[in-house]
C-alpha cells in the first residue's frame, strides 16, 4: 500500500481502462504513463479485459495496475494471480476484503453511507472507493463522511470530471479520484492516444492547483 499511496499522492487520479482489446489497452495505458500517470485501474466488464490487464501488467513499464469491476472472490484471486496490484469493487463484499487484507493486496469497495464505511473500518479496511461519487451526493456527502471517519481515505469515482475534480481534491480525506474521462472511447477506439496522454497531463495540471 505504501507505494500506492506514495504515487496517489504525487498524482491523485486513478484512470479508468474499458478495453476489450489488448493492444489497445496496452496503448492506453502507455499513453496514460506518458501524461503523468502511473496509477490505473482495468475494470472487468468485457471479454478480453482480463487478457488486456494481463497485457499492460507483461508490456511492463512504471506502472501499478489494478483490476477494478470486481464483484466475487473468484475474480479476486483471479486477477491477483494475473498480476494485479490493487482491487476495486463497486460494492463491499466482506470475503473480498478480507482475502486483500490477508494477502496485503490494497482494496477499495464501493461505499455510500455511514453504516457502509463503518462495516469497512470495522472489517479493518482504511481506503474505500466513494461510489457513485456524484450521484451519492458528491462533495457535500464525502465532506461529512470524512469529519466523522478520521482514519478512512477515500477514492471518489463515478461522474467525476475535470469540472468537479478540484472539489473532491480539496477534501483533504481524498486519497485520489477515479475515472474514465481520461480514457474516451471514441479516442481509445481511433487510436487518439495523444488525446489521452492530453487528458492525462490536464488532469495533474488540476490536481497540482489545489493541493501543491
Ligand atoms: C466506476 O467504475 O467506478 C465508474 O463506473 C466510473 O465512473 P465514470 O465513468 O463516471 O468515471
Amino acid at each position: 500500500m505504501r507505494e500506492l499511496n506514495e504515487r496517489m499522492q504525487a498524482a491523485p487520479i486513478v484512470p479508468l481502462i474499458d478495453e476489450s482489446d489488448a493492444d489497445r489497452a496496452v496503448a492506453t495505458a502507455q499513453a496514460l504513463q506518458e501524461g503523468g500517470l502511473t496509477v490505473i485501474e482495468v475494470v472487468l466488464r468485457g471479454e478480453g479485459a482480463l487478457e488486456g490487464m494481463q497485457a499492460i501488467v507483461d508490456a511492463g513499464g512504471d506502472l501499478i495496475v489494478g483490476a477494478g469491476t470486481v464483484l466475487t472472490l473468484d475474480q479476486a484471486r483471479q486477477v491477483h494471480a494475473a498480476g494485479a496490484q490493487f482491487i476495486v469493487s463497486p460494492g463491499l463484499v466482506d470475503d473480498i476484503a478480507k482475502y486483500c487484507l490477508d494477502e496485503g493486496l490494497p482494496f477499495f469497495p464501493g461505499t455510500v453511507t455511514a453504516g457502509e464505511v463503518q462495516r469497512a473500518y470495522a472489517l479493518g479496511l482504511r481506503e474505500v472507493k466513494f461510489f457513485p461519487a456524484s450521484l451519492a451526493g458528491g462533495v457535500p456527502m464525502l465532506r461529512a463522511l470524512g469529519s466523522v471517519f478520521r482514519e478512512m481515505r477515500f477514492m471518489p469515482t463515478g461522474g467525476v470530471s475535470p469540472a468537479n475534480l478540484p472539489d473532491f481534491l480539496a477534501l483533504p480525506h481524498v486519497l485520489a479520484c477515479g475515472g474514465s474521462w481520461l480514457t474516451p472511447n471514441d479516442a481509445v477506439a481511433g487510436g487518439n492516444f495523444g488525446a489521452v496522454t492530453a487528458l492525462a497531463r490536464q488532469a495533474i495540471d488540476l490536481a497540482r492547483s489545489v493541493r501543491d
